[in-house]
């Protein structure tokens, strides 16, 4: 070969080195790590990235320093070391310069990404609002304590009712006021929402016959209009009881036990004559006034006695409606309203404050 032709080939050589090297320029800040200032994660990535692509463009098929080599079998024979020595030599430092941006950017890279995951523990957390029960669930959930230690189950029914177990098995009869649409949410033909929790004597009854002691706290409806005693929507709690042999004795001695536990022992009952449908006889149960003591005050409009609610000894028709045989089976029931209870043991003055859902309300109960 003559000798032009390996002085061709040496400044072939150089020529890709200088191609190289004028690419890599941009590269050259990363051979080492004391040039770094001011370099974001963001960058040091994409840099990294543009770094594969240089290094399949350098030292892949179709570059410059392949194309060099192969020129290494076309030199005369004499030259061929020397030429193959230079090409070695200019492919050593592109690998070289390669690897060690490579290496500089990497460790760059992780540093970055831990320092960006890093933790201050010592840093005050965003702490989560912690809700908390509603006041009629506080005071739901006192009553049914009570009772349940009075070996009573808690039953939670159907809050829509059809007319026979909201009326008809209560033996609350066909043009009985109560039944009147102006009284009572109907929804569609034969159905309605319950406007009281005496239904759930009859599916209990159904359910577990007789002897038997619940009490079934939960929503009812009727079509009040809103003022600071009324709200179409409340809560009552019903009682029942009926075994061998109950008496009105018990339905006393329970209630009376009841609001004890509730308020305290020295709180006195008194049982005035009333009419339910579903009990004869039936009674309204006061208690003594848990505030003044029977004195007379403004939670008990100066009367010294609250009222409860409404109690009785089961109607033979009630347990007949069930199957229970009432020269078998007596029973008492009763049944209360928790929101004017939860009024004035919490001192409201308008029992619509319960269902506003105000939270500056609401946390006052925390
Ligand atoms: N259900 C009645 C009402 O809503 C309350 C009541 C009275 C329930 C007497 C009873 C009872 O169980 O025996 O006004």
């Amino acid at each position: 070969m003559p000798e032009g032709q390996t002085v061709d080939h040496k400044q072939t050589v150089e020529a890709a080195r200088k191609a190289f090297e004028q690419e890599f320029g941009r590269f050259a800040r990363f051979r080492g790590s004391n040039n770094l200032d001011g370099l974001t994660l963001v960058e040091a990535e994409a840099a990294q990235r543009e770094l594969v692509d240089a290094r399949t463009r350098h030292t892949g098929k179709k570059s410059a320093l392949a194309s060099v080599k192969k020129l290494i079998g076309r030199v005369a024979a004499e030259d061929r070391a020397d030429f193959g020595q230079q090409v070695q030599q200019l492919e050593t430092e592109i690998v070289a310069s390669l690897e060690e941006a490579e290496a500089t950017l990497k460790e760059f890279i992780s540093v970055a990404r831990t320092e960006r995951e890093r933790i201050d523990v010592t840093l005050p957390g965003t702490r989560p609002r912690r809700g908390h029960l509603h006041p009629i669930t506080l005071l739901r959930q006192r009553i049914e304590d009570i009772f349940v230690s009075l070996g009573y189950a808690i039953e939670d029914d159907r809050e829509i009712e059809t007319d026979y177990y909201n009326f008809d098995a209560l033996n609350i009869p066909e043009g009985h006021p109560a039944r009147a649409s102006q009284d009572t949410f109907y929804t569609t033909e034969g159905f309605a929402l319950r406007s009281q929790t005496s239904t759930v004597q009859i599916h209990a009854m159904e359910r577990r016959t007789a002897p038997l002691r619940m009490i079934a706290p939960g929503r009812v409806f009727r079509r009040d209009t809103p003022d600071a005693t009324h709200n179409p929507m409340f809560f009552q709690v019903e009682g029942l009881c009926v075994d061998r042999g109950i008496t009105m004795a018990h339905l006393k001695g329970t209630l009376s036990e009841f609001v004890h536990r509730l308020f305290g022992p020295e709180i006195k009952t008194r049982f005035r004559p009333s009419y339910f449908p579903f009990t004869e006889p039936s009674a309204e149960m006061d208690y003594s006034c848990f505030k003044c003591g029977g004195k007379g005050c403004r939670t008990c409009k100066g009367s010294g006695w609250i009222e409860l609610g409404g109690c009785g000894m089961v109607h033979p028709n009630v347990l007949r409606a069930v199957s229970i045989d009432p020269e078998i089976f007596s029973g008492f029931a009763f049944g209360f309203g928790l929101d004017r209870m939860a009024a004035l043991m919490y001192k409201l003055d308008d029992i619509r404050l319960l269902f506003e859902n105000d939270v500056r309300f609401l946390e006052q109960f925390n």
